[in-house]
């Protein structure tokens, strides 16, 4: 297993919006999987990147009176700001205005076109700008766009169509072979119904715009930007200029994003790769939708979060968390700055901060500061470290699913039986009466705990780093592995200091 590529993926995100907590997540989600697999010993390649061209971002420029490649030049620091800020790992950072992509998208598509896939012809239909996709009569909602609601233009020109249909029965099949290709489970069905429900051919160039990759045989026209924009997956692991990283990390291990543009993951990417001789993805995983205090976030409503709002407010780590401990990863969530001071407070303060607090102190009082091996174990102790084993071995198994919600409910079980085992075992009392007991329950406790910390880390990489400071270990968690930490053991080479500054303080309301 050591050194075993993972290859990760978030969307390139439209470079014409600033960033908010809806692009945070993506990329929260993906780094936090990221880290997961780096400490069990995968090589993993983290990709992320920017959307730039299509018809969005050249009206969004002429509005501002710039040329798109200097828009995109302005707001691409947002991005990668955010990135820093939110302490996100990526190996790259992929924008579609880069040589070394534009080539992998004239490749694709004349691969496709020789291959007799892609076709001249012409299109007439709806065209939802802000969603850069064509809606047909019978998808309109009250002749709106039936993803944004606004409404859709009226489009007729030349166009280059992809033969979508060629590739019903491939996909039919790869769906059929791999049950594990869409996650959550629910999606996989909703993809299987799209495909089933008839494919029809995509256009796949347009000629009423013109800020994006020229189509190689015919310069009038521009190539569609999901055409374009998929491409980023392959593009960014050196496609065409670096075989050894591309045949190291394709084919993708999880392409992540939410629900809205899972059909073109799920279904027209497959397609374009296929119709190259290139491989499909293992997996595509699509998230649910955060709305704000019970609302769509949208410009016009002016109720958009900036994410870096959030941080300055109540720290990183707890933003982090927040986003997976509320809501299933897969289903929709609500965020309100009064749930995120629920689970600060609750969670992290109360369960998690006290408790490594009071084992610090403990273990400084009653041990001086020395962790020691148990000589005298009662049911209650190996009860402790048999649950302790049994989530661990839960937490790992709902990580590989994506299920991080129920990895985080792995992690909370843990710190509330130590909670209770604390309350019941009373160390102090032990202490008291001289029982060697004692040194069986901080032992144990100082190991849950340690353990729970590395499972936490994907999430709150800082804190959980905090939390091992204040067990006396010196090492950083991401300098370790998942399987090497699983274990109870007796430290010979730590000192705790018996008092340490809240880990995580209570927001006063
Ligand atoms: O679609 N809740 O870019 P985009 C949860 N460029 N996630 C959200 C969200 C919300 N309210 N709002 C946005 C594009 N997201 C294309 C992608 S990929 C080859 C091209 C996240 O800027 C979520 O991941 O509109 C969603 O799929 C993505 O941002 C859409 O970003
Ligand atoms: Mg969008």
């Amino acid at each position: 297993m050591m050194n075993r590529p993972y290859y990760i993926t978030t969307p390139i995100y439209y470079i014409n919006d600033v960033p908010h907590i809806g692009h945070a997540y993506t990329t929260i989600a993906a780094d936090i999987m990221a880290r997961y697999k780096r400490i069990c010993g995968y090589d993993v390649f983290f990709l992320t990147g920017t959307d730039e061209h299509g018809q969005k971002v050249e009206k969004a420029a002429e509005l501002q009176g710039i040329h798109p490649q200097e828009l995109a030049d302005r707001m691409v620091n947002r991005f990668t700001d955010l990135w820093k800020a939110l302490n996100i790992t990526n190996n790259d950072h992929i924008r579609t205005t880069e040589e070394r992509h534009k080539k992998v998208v004239r490749y694709m598509f004349e691969k496709a076109f020789e291959k007799g896939d892609i076709f001249l012809g012409e299109y007439e239909d709806w065209y939802c700008v802000p969603c850069e996709t064509y809606v047909t009569e019978l998808q309109l909602k009250d002749g709106k766009c039936p993803d944004c609601g606004r409404v859709p233009e009226r489009l007729k020109e030349e166009s280059y169509f992809f033969r979508l249909s060629n590739y019903t029965d491939r996909l039919l099949r790869l769906l059929e072979t791999h049950k594990d290709f869409v996650l959550p489970e629910g999606r996989y069905n909703e993809v299987l119904s799209f495909i089933k429900g008839g494919l029809r051919d995509l256009s796949v160039s347009r000629t009423s715009f013109k800020w994006g990759i020229p189509v190689p045989m015919k310069a009038e026209h521009v190539i569609y930007v999901w055409f374009d924009a998929l491409t980023n997956y392959i593009s960014g692991i050196g496609f065409l200029d670096d075989p050894e990283l591309f045949g190291k990390y394709w084919p993708c291990d999880a392409h992540l994003m939410g629900k809205d543009i899972l059909r073109f993951h799920a279904v027209y990417w497959p397609s374009f790769l296929m119709s190259c001789g290139i491989e499909p993805p293992k997996k595509v995983v699509a998230h649910g939708w955060w709305t704000i205090e019970g609302q769509k976030m949208s410009k016009s409503l002016g109720n958009v979060i900036d994410p870096l709002d959030i941080i300055k407010e109540y720290g990183v780590d707890e933003f982090r968390f927040f986003l997976f401990r509320e809501v299933p990863f897969g289903l929709d969530g609500d965020f309100s700055k009064s749930a995120v001071v629920h689970r600060i407070n609750g969670d992290l303060a109360n369960d998690f901060g006290n408790l490594a607090s009071r084992t610090v102190t403990m273990i400084g009082k009653f041990l001086k500061g020395r962790i020691e091996a148990p000589e005298k174990k009662g049911a209650m102790d190996e009860f402790v470290e048999e649950q302790t084993q049994r989530l661990i071995g839960e937490y790992q198994a709902e990580m590989d699913l994506f299920a991080y919600h129920k990895a985080l409910a792995a992690a909370f079980e843990i710190i509330s039986i130590l909670n209770k085992y604390i309350d019941t075992e009373a160390p102090w009392k032990l202490a008291k009466e001289g029982d060697v007991r004692i040194k069986t329950v901080l032992y144990n406790i100082w190991n849950s705990l340690r353990i729970t910390a590395v499972m936490l880390y994907p999430f709150m990489p800082e804190k959980s780093n905090l939390i091992w400071k204040a067990l006396g270990i010196g090492r950083r968690i991401e300098n370790t592995f998942f399987d090497d930490e699983k274990a109870f053991y007796c430290p010979s080479d730590i000192a705790i200091i018996d008092k340490i500054a809240p880990i995580f303080p209570r927001i006063e309301t």
